[in-house]
């Protein structure tokens, strides 16, 4: 399930956000996790099965738009759905209020996200 970021995930969180490409400088790391946390237009989630915190997927919010900024499985975990998963229930979580697009760093993915649901619908 989905569940919002707090301060003590924030080392998780790092780890996570580090498997961006644009995401390798640990002090533009830092930045990032610090915008998260003190930016009210930034938002953060985290994907937490059972105990453990295995995917993580940040936005931000602007005039009816919430940017896909980050989108992150743990490697042991990918490959069975999850970060799709993630962004179909960031998606309920928005309704109608924001609509959910992706920027430069997380268009390929988002646009495979959808793509799948497409061939989903139509089967
Ligand atoms: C992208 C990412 C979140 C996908 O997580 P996941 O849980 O494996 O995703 P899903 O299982 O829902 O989908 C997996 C599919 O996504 C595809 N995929 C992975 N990375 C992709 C990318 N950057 N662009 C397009 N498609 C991608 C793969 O083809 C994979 O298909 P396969 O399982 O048939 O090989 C994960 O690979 C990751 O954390 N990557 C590092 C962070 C990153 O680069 N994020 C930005 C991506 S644009």
């Amino acid at each position: 399930m989905l569940i919002r970021y707090k301060r003590s995930y924030e080392k998780i969180a790092m780890g996570l956000l580090s498997f961006m490409p644009n995401e390798k400088d640990l002090k533009k790391l830092q930045q990032t996790i610090k915008q998260y946390e003190t930016e009210d237009d930034q938002q953060l989630f985290l994907w937490k099965e059972e105990e453990d915190i295995i995917g993580i997927i940040g936005l931000k919010m602007s005039d009816g738009v919430a940017e896909l900024q980050h989108v992150s499985v743990n490697p042991s975990h990918r490959h069975q759905g999850i970060g799709r998963i993630m962004v179909e229930a960031l998606k309920r979580i928005l309704k109608e209020e924001y609509m959910l697009k992706a920027n430069d760093e997380t268009r390929s993915f988002f646009e495979r996200c959808d793509q799948v649901e497409t061939d989903s619908e139509q089967e």
